[in-house]
């Protein structure tokens, strides 16, 4: 169990005073929110640069319009107007898998992106059209990005593992007509070929998608045919050509992007240009901290939200550089993403939380041996932390001397609505902390009632934000920009805030685990499974086959086998903490738990196993070939 000097639920750790000293939020700034209400926001818009400037911070119509009035290119807030101060800083930097790099400065990346968008423009792209990309992190895919959005046109970035089914149906979807894609690349030293796939779902369309292909892999191996453009040959006809960046309402459409349904269905959900750009640059400086010549690295994959938001957009439009990773954190070695760290000397690292539990299960070792000392911030989003995990991460990852920022937020609301603020809240391992400035939070009952502070129910957002989709933007309009208390946008997790604001996670409302009469979070039941000594991930769920009871799956740590012993002192250590209700039916070991692409636990597909029930496709998972072993190894027992 964990010694006395590691901080634990509930206890406060100050962020350094080496942090607190030149943080971007310094105190105040959350009485200044509360002081003004929703025009405190305007802050978020003065990080941009406006071609026409807003009328107004929120205008009730339809939907609510976020700077309404306002007009902005988010291509031109990302790279234009910064070449004046750091046309030779790097803007992007970019290492592939098996030792490749490139380097883009802001001049460089604003002559790629002028080039791409010409291009897109000639062979037909136009405001409102929606481009379908379909590739791993390759520079070539935020190039494409920033095209779109230089033109007006929409990018609709689908998940480069995804099958030709799924990207069928995001294409049909969003009737896009265009795709920008690859003819392969490498994982895992591998090649994987991409076009195939591409033109798989092309013709399992009813409609035209013209496709333009980067070529990323070595050989010949993927043959091009007529109707497929090189992504490279259009860039060269396009050579040294600039285009207008086209000024768009804020409230026109960005991008597009699926959720990536881990409980649900995958639905679609719009960004606006102003609110969003806007609400992720307020947030990138507030709570990750980025500061304009910063090298900032969000390891995550860009089709997903938070690549959006806090590995391109963000971080660009405050002049700083992304570093982006093609490859696996555990090639060629475990050490690798802490090899990267200090090479490009990274001042703030976000991460997903499930990620950093398998840092531990890795060894601290590998942290230890890199000299870490250039980073500043480190963030987590993604799934409810343990204070087990947050210590680690903050021990041996930031050496005590960075704050971590565990961020909340969802595809539906753009960007971070929930954490500290690094330079101003205490953080509390285990606690994602209160709502962001000018964002506020309720827990509610079933009927949107609120539940006393610090019993469990569902988190609610009471106000909104600019960083909302425009679908949410439409169900709050009519309500006094939200204020009236018929508004509330329900999130479909489970939290408990403190008298004094602070969320702490539970998990999502589809996971929730009912023994006897008690509903858990899963994330109770886990974070109490993690605490005992070597183990390093868990993932809880209910089986209704087993007459409502817990079962857990547990990742040992490295070195450590599972026996009926640590059954035994898992079930004797939960039922201390949480009580006598809280028991497992059974307890299974496995090498690691099944995972989404972008590092969410499957609790759904666990549940399934446990009911012994068909678990159906498992195409959305990093690592479906895990989901046999579980099941053989359940059966066993
Ligand atoms: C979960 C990712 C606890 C939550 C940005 C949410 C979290 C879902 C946290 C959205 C966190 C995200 N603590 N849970 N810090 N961050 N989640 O749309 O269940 O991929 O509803 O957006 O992730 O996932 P999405």
């Amino acid at each position: 169990m964990r010694g006395d000097h590691t901080p634990g639920r509930g206890d406060e750790v100050s962020p350094p005073h080496s942090f607190t000293d030149d943080a971007n939020a310094a105190a105040g700034v959350r009485e200044a929110f509360a002081e003004e209400g929703l025009d405190a926001w305007s802050r978020a818009a003065d990080l941009l640069a406006w071609d026409r400037p807003y009328e107004t911070v929120v205008r009730d119509g339809d939907r609510l319009e976020w700077f309404a009035g306002g007009r902005l290119n988010a291509s031109h807030n990302c790279l234009d107007r910064h070449l004046d101060e750091r046309k030779s800083h790097v803007a992007l930097r970019w290492e592939g898998t098996g030792g490749e790099s490139r380097v883009y400065t802001y001049l460089d990346l604003h002559h790629e992106v002028n080039e791409a968008a010409a291009a897109l423009r000639d062979i037909g792209v136009e405001a409102g059209d929606v481009v379908t990309c379909y590739a791993p992190v390759i520079p070539e895919l935020v190039v494409t990005m920033l095209a779109c959005a230089r033109l007006g046109a929409l990018h609709n970035v689908v998940f480069a593992g995804f099958s030709a089914d799924e990207l069928a149906t995001r294409l049909r979807r969003t009737e896009s007509s265009y795709l920008v894609t690859c003819d392969g690349y490498y994982r895992r030293g591998n090649a994987v070929t991409q076009l195939t796939t591409a033109d798989n779902a092309r013709m399992a369309v009813d409609h035209d998608v013209d496709p333009v292909v980067v070529e990323r892999l070595d050989d010949d191996a993927v043959y091009l045919g007529d109707d497929h453009r090189r992504y490279a040959d259009l860039l060269d006809d396009h050579r040294g050509e600039t285009v207008e960046p086209v000024a768009r309402d804020a409230t026109d459409p960005l991008f597009v992007i699926y959720t990536s349904g881990t409980t649900g269905e995958p639905s679609r959900v719009t960004h606006t240009t102003g609110g969003y750009l806007a609400h992720v640059a307020w947030t990138g400086r507030a709570v990750l901290d980025i500061e304009p010549f910063d090298t900032h690295w969000c390891a995550a994959d860009a089709a997903w939200i938070t690549g959006h938001s806090y590995m391109v957009y963000a971080p660009l439009a405050l002049g700083a550089t992304t570093l982006l990773y093609e490859g696996a954190p555990d090639q060629p070695e475990k050490d690798r993403l802490w090899e990267l760290v200090e090479r490009h000397r990274v001042d703030t690292f976000y991460t997903a939380s499930t990620a950093v539990r398998s840092f531990m299960k890795w060894g601290a070792d590998h942290p230890d041996s890199h000299d870490l000392s250039s980073l500043r911030l480190l963030g987590m989003v993604g799934e409810p932390t343990d204070p087990e995990a947050w210590n680690w991460y903050w021990g041996h990852v930031g050496g005590k001397e960075c704050p971590v920022v565990d961020t909340w937020w969802q595809t539906e609301t753009g960007g971070i609505l929930v954490s500290t603020l690094p330079g101003v809240d205490p953080m509390r391992p285990g606690s994602a902390g209160p709502a962001v400035p000018g964002v506020d939070v309720a827990v509610v009952d079933r009927e949107g009632e609120p539940v006393a502070d610090g019993d469990p129910g569902h988190l609610a957002v009471t106000t909104p934000w600019p960083g909302m989709s425009r679908s949410l933007a439409r169900e709050a309009a009519g309500t006094d920009n939200g204020a009236d208390d018929g508004w509330l946008y329900v999130t479909g997790d489970r939290a408990v805030r403190d008298g004094d604001g602070y969320v702490t996670f539970l998990g999502r409302e589809d996971d929730t685990v009912t023994v006897g009469n008690t509903a858990f979070g899963p994330a109770t039941l886990e974070s109490a499974v993690i605490e005992v000594d070597a183990i390093a991930e868990a993932a809880v769920v209910e089986s209704s086959e087993q007459g409502g009871t817990a079962v857990a799956y547990v990742c040992t740590e490295r070195d450590h086998g599972g026996d009926d012993d640590l059954r035994e002192e898992i079930g004797e250590h939960v039922g201390e903490r949480l009580g006598p209700t809280a028991r497992f039916g059974e307890i299974v070991f496995t090498p690691e738990l099944p995972k989404t692409h972008s590092g969410k636990i499957m609790r759904r597909l666990l549940g399934a196993i446990a009911d012994s029930e068909e678990y159906g496709d498992t195409s959305a998972l990093r690592n479906p070939e895990i989901v046999g072993e579980i099941e053989t190894v359940a059966n066993d027992e």
